[in-house]
């Protein structure tokens, strides 16, 4: 894979499904580049006056905000920063309406926009806003964190949580652009960098035997957040979920693939009280879904074995925490989303590469699979 650090232009084609494409722009330093891509898009839908509100969380805010904010000011963007506190327990509806009334304190109307600065969570919580607020305004994605700058700012998902689950209210919402600045992941914590690990991994399992063994090789490279490693992951995580979300959008076919270890992951974040992290979660969902392969599809034991190796060397747990009950994830399975009726969808693989969805998965094997994570 090369090590060109320069900016990188990724179009998301979605006129095929009479929706507006947009790009991914993505680089190392480039925040004076991305105000000023914001001032000409705002210019192009809306006078450059026009309010426009910056969404992020307490931590984003304090790393980054005030410089972000200078930035957008520097080109003339009358931006504020509207911050909620950082983490799960605010991905809900009451963040949701108070967001709104601080945007409408501000005088955003139809012709204001978002820009959602921050990690996955950020990106969900402003997304989802932005599709609602006075029926629906354009908002931006600038992902800070591993797992938003790989997967979660693009293809439209937006969520809150209910407390039954996870991400069980949403709407799909493209963005009008997704900005990425490898820079942001220098002062991302450790444990937030190995989490978004679990999610590049994924995209290596998903794509095929090329990027899953770059990811194996150069794992220290990215773990040490080396420019070039960092831009050859994203970029390329980001060039197979567009290839995805252009052909499903909404998650009828193919985009499916990109819940490989999250049906189990979620039941065990929501099962933990969100006490374990996303990635954690869905690293171990993944562990999950490669035993259960190996078991209905034969899928090489070697193949979790590799994958429990890279989660290890990024430092991410491999093994269910005690205090994470079975039963727990089982009843957190009866709210999966992706259930239909009375069918559990998971990911399985035939191989690196061959993802497909089943729905034939016994409890019996996928709890003693779980029981077997523990040791
Ligand atoms: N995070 C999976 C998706 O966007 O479909």
């Amino acid at each position: 894979m090369q090590k060109d650090l320069a900016m990188k232009k990724i179009t998301v084609n979605l006129e095929q499904l009479a929706r507006s494409s947009y790009d991914i722009c993505i680089g190392n330093d480039i925040e004076g580049e991305i105000a000023q891509l914001i001032a000409q898009s705002l210019a192009l839908s809306a006078p450059m006056r026009a309010p426009a509100a910056v969404i992020s969380d307490s931590n984003v805010m304090s790393i980054h905000g005030e410089r972000f904010l200078e930035s957008l000011h520097r080109v003339g963007i009358n931006a504020t920063i509207v911050p909620f506190p950082a983490g799960e327990s605010s991905k809900n509806i009451l963040t949701v309406t108070k967001l709104a009334e601080s945007l409408l304190d501000l005088g955003m109307d139809r012709s204001s926009k978002i820009i959602a600065l921050g990690g996955g969570v950020v990106g969900d919580v402003a997304g989802f806003v932005a599709s609602i607020y006075m029926r629906g305004i354009p908002h931006i994605q600038i992902p800070t964190s591993l797992i938003a700058q790989t997967d979660s700012s693009i293809g439209g998902k937006t969520a809150v949580d209910l407390p039954q689950g996870k991400n069980l209210l949403g709407t799909f919402l493209q963005p009008a652009a997704v900005f990425i600045d490898v820079r942001f992941l220098a002062t991302l914590p450790e444990r937030e960098f190995s989490n978004g690990m679990a999610e590049v991994i994924k995209y290596g399992l998903l794509n095929g035997e090329e990027f899953f063994s770059y990811i194996e090789s150069n794992i220290g490279g990215i773990m040490h957040r080396e420019t070039s490693a960092l831009m050859a992951v994203v970029e390329r995580c980001c060039r197979i979920k567009k290839g995805i979300v252009e052909i499903d959008e909404k998650e009828k076919g193919s985009r499916r693939f990109l819940n490989l270890g999250h049906t189990v992951g979620h039941a065990i974040e929501a099962a933990a009280d969100y006490q374990i992290s996303h990635g954690e979660a869905i690293a171990i969902g993944m562990l999950a879904a490669l035993r259960l392969s190996s078991a209905i599809l034969q899928l090489p034991n070697s193949v979790g074995e590799r994958v429990e190796r890279i989660l290890r060397t990024a430092g991410i747990p491999t093994r269910l925490p005690s205090s994470v009950d079975t039963a727990a994830i089982f009843a957190k399975l009866k709210t999966d989303k992706k259930r239909e009726g009375n069918k559990m969808n998971f990911i399985l693989l035939q191989d690196i590469g061959l993802p497909l969805v089943a729905d034939n998965v016994l409890q019996g094997l996928l709890t003693a699979i779980i029981e077997d994570l523990r040791q």
